[in-house]
């Protein structure tokens, strides 16, 4: 591959490129307006006013966020999705009078496969499920940048709070939420050719599933790791206690990665162009249970892994071809 893009490309390339920075540099443009309108004097009472609001009065977040349909449904996504090109599996229907928790695997770097499909509507998740309402879940952290709140809410991420979960699988038939189970945690096990889940120690999505009486619905994205790069940080090194110690203090951490640039192939904060193949299985139906005990939850879990095994099992290698290793459920 040669180093640099050449200048005269596919205006559709172009438009998928355009539309994938769309969203990764969003919350650095976000910023960079918010910051360019406090430089105004004038508008100086309106921004704290705001401020106030999205910091100490809007519970958006918590109560299931503020979804924008002309912008989950904007053509920009069908191009951010054409990019890799991202594809949707269906292993089977759901109920459009039930609830569902997705569970995303593998978080990778920026878990962009969960955010095309249950983000936007870039792969069309509203057809191939009619009436299902899925939110993406995710971390408190992002509610916290100005302006960029505004834009993750528009997508429908809410945050991944007990009450926001259960605010909505509440709030009404098909009302479902998306959970990326690993979390920080997976994300740095994020390396192209392997598959290395965090799940043993996760339970609480399955206490979710329990109390709520919602079906969980194993998702496994192939292709997800392949996307970047990544530094592999040796236990004991500093770049190792750095990472632990933000995760600890601060809830995230970012393994060092590296994707390719917009006029370069080397270097930058865009994934490469790999595809993307996202694999929603079919659901597992579970009984509510007001006081679910810890082996209730075990049992679920135990069914849960078993589904997303078996799913790797089916399309490993018709997705995984390049694979170094299987998929491995490491903690
Ligand atoms: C994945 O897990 C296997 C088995 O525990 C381990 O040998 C390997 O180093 C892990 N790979 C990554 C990238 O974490």
């Amino acid at each position: 591959m040669p180093l640099f893009a050449p200048l005269r490309m596919p205006i559709k390339r172009r438009m998928q490129t355009g539309a994938v920075l769309v969203w990764i540099s969003g919350i650095i443009y976000m910023l960079g307006i918010f910051v360019f309108l406090c430089t105004f004097k004038a508008l100086r009472p309106l921004i704290i006013i705001y401020l106030l609001w999205a910091f100490m009065l809007d519970r958006g977040p918590e109560r299931g966020a503020r979804p924008v349909k002309w912008y989950r449904n904007w053509i920009g996504w069908k191009h951010f999705a054409q990019y890799f090109p991202m594809t949707l599996v269906k292993e089977g229907e759901l109920d459009p009078s039930k609830n569902y928790i997705f569970g995303y695997h593998p978080h990778g770097i920026i878990s962009l496969g969960a955010f095309c499909t249950f983000g936007t509507e870039g792969l069309h998740f509203s057809k191939r499920f009619p009436g299902i309402k899925p939110q993406l879940l995710t971390l408190h952290a992002n509610f916290q940048v100005p302006l960029y709140r505004e834009m993750v809410m528009a997508h429908g991420c809410a945050s991944v709070s007990k009450a926001s979960c259960e605010h909505i699988l509440r709030s009404g038939e098909g009302c479902s939420v998306v959970i990326v189970v690993g979390g920080a945690q997976e994300s740095l096990s994020t390396r192209p050719g392997t598959l290395n889940l965090t799940l043993k120690k996760r339970l609480g999505f399955c206490k979710l599933a329990l109390v709520n009486g919602a079906s969980l619905v194993p998702t496994l994205a192939f292709g997800e790791n392949e996307l970047y790069e990544v530094y592999t940080a040796q236990p004991k090194s500093l770049m190792y206690k750095i990472q632990q110690f933000t995760k600890r203090t601060m809830g995230f951490t970012m393994p060092v990665f590296n994707g390719r640039g917009v006029f370069n192939y080397e270097f930058g904060l865009l994934p490469r162009r790999k595809p993307v193949y996202i694999v929603v299985g079919k659901p597992i139906h579970v009984d509510k249970v007001e006081n679910p005990t810890i082996e209730q939850m075990q049992k679920l879990q135990s069914i849960y892994i078993d589904e997303v095994l078996s799913i790797w099992e089916r399309y490993k290698d018709k997705y995984a071809a390049g694979r170094t290793q299987e998929l491995c459920i490491i903690e």
